[in-house]
């Protein structure tokens, strides 16, 4: 634990450390700077957020800060796995919910984390593997984010699958040992499920380029080659008393793939250069075009998982540490990016994939449906889109063949008459009455091949 004189003497050197690092602490705030971290980083562009607790919410100096200083929420634990499905199928989604809440109710946008990790998995899934593993997987992806559906900002849909050390290679796991092809299998779930959820990989140790970024950099250079729906790269940047001097270097190669990069857990450890490490993080994020946002992992230093470590910008008692000053300099001196996002409407994902050529043109009565298939070896997710004809719809049934083999194990948003051969799926209460060309879509997962499945729809 550090000393009350530790501390302050820490504190002292951060200070002298901060006033020498130039420009971004000892520049005057222009008319326009803004005087909040949030308002800081939205004038230019950007998101300001913080990793939180619902139990915290109760504390009126932790939400008095939150409320003032950050403009982006994401769990600290209540959308992982073993939170938000506890029992295999049964999904509780009271703390991400209140979050999603508090964010929609103060002009807040929200990451997601993280629908796929190695750790904090549920004791049930721990004892999976195989294709029982990669299904449950995939369905806890397409449930979650199909649950959260439209209120997501980015997800973090594979969280830490790469090894420390200099092997650069992918971290052994009961994920990993179902097939390398597991991470793109999660992408794709999640964009079917949310198609406007910007979708990143997260990992730590990421903090310039070293072997470990290079292996994530390769993934994304392949997805994008290949297709893979990836969006954006989360650097988490826990950090130590030292930054390296090629941490924005690194986020601008990921950049120059065509991905977002966010700077998703900030914590740095309070000894003679938090100040200084802070803003030369900020400013590094600043300096690259798609360096979308920055989250801190906690708001005050009590609420951090690093406990003696004081990583954060306020201290126990919620007042703003040298470093809080620091990072709100260099996000008012940093250039801005245009247009602003707005801060309740995701924007449009750029890299949704182009309609399917193969979408037949509206019928002129009745309904249509197409399929998208999400397929990997032993399983697959299929995402039916409904869309009704010029007369509307006041129900609809969708009909379909399986290939033999294949079996439905979970439908969601219609209701299957089989699960396997050929099924009628029936709109459920709420998706039924369609208007002229309006679209609905259901899903369904099973094990097998669905390859060439040829969906038929009737309206009523
Ligand atoms: O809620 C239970 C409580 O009921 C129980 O009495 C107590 C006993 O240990 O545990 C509580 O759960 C703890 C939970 O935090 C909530 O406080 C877990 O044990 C503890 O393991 C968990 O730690 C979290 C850690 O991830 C788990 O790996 C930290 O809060 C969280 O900050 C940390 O976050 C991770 C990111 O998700 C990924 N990147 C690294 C980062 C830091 O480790």
């Amino acid at each position: 634990m550090i000393g009350k004189r530790a501390l302050l003497a820490t504190v002292t050197v951060a200070v002298a450390g901060a006033l020498a690092a130039g420009t971004a602490v000892s520049m005057a705030p222009s008319a326009s700077a803004g005087t909040t971290l949030r308002a800081a980083a939205a004038e230019k562009g950007r998101y300001f957020g913080a990793a939180v607790a619902t139990g915290k919410f109760s504390n009126s100096t932790y939400l008095t800060i939150l409320n003032r200083e950050f403009n982006s929420l994401v769990a600290e634990n209540e959308m992982k796995w073993d939170a938000t499905e506890p029992q295999r199928g049964v999904f509780n989604y009271s703390g991400g919910d209140r979050i999603v809440n508090h964010a929609r109710a103060n002009g807040m946008t929200v990451r997601g984390h993280a629908l796929l990790w190695h750790a904090q998995q549920p004791r049930w899934a721990e004892g999976l593997s195989g294709t029982d593993l990669r299904n449950a997987a995939i369905n806890h992806v397409t449930q979650v984010a199909t649950h959260f559906r439209g209120q997501i900002h980015s997800w973090d849909v594979v969280n830490e699958a790469f090894a420390d050390g200099g092997s650069g290679g992918r971290r052994d796991s009961n994920l990993q040992r179902t097939g390398n092809d597991w991470i793109e299998a999660a992408f794709r779930a999640a964009r079917n499920a949310d198609p406007a959820a910007k979708l990143c990989y997260n990992d730590y140790n990421t903090d310039g380029i070293n072997a470990k970024s290079t292996g994530i950099y390769n993934m994304v250079r392949d997805f994008k080659a290949r297709g893979v729906p990836i969006d954006c790269v989360g650097f988490q940047s826990h950090l130590g008393t030292t930054l390296a001097s090629d941490y924005q270097a690194n986020l601008q190669r990921f950049a120059d793939l065509g991905v977002d990069v966010q700077i998703t857990e900030l914590d740095v450890m309070q000894g003679g250069n938090q100040a200084n490490i802070y803003a030369a993080v900020t400013r590094a994020c600043m300096n690259v075009t798609r360096c979308t946002g920055i989250t801190v992992w906690g708001v005050r230093d009590c609420d951090s998982w690093r406990g003696s470590d004081n990583a954060l910008l306020f201290d126990c008692n919620g007042n703003k540490k040298p470093a809080y000053d620091t990072t709100l300099n260099a996000l008012n001196a940093g250039p801005g990016i245009t247009p602003p996002p707005n801060p309740t409407t995701p924007p449009p994902n750029p890299t949704t994939p182009p309609p399917n050529p193969t979408t037949p043109p509206p019928g002129t009565g009745g309904c249509t449906a197409t399929v998208t298939l999400n397929s990997w070896t032993g399983g697959f997710v299929a995402a039916i889109r409904v869309t009704a004809g010029t007369n509307g719809t006041t129900g609809w049934t969708v009909t379909t063949t399986l290939p033999n083999g294949a079996t439905v194990t979970n439908t969601w948003s219609a209701t299957a008459s089989a699960n396997t051969g050929t099924i009628r799926f029936t709109n459920v209460s709420y998706n039924g009455r369609l208007n002229p060309g309006q679209t609905t879509e259901f899903g369904f997962q099973g094990n097998g091949t669905a390859t060439g499945m040829t969906p038929t729809c009737t309206a009523n």
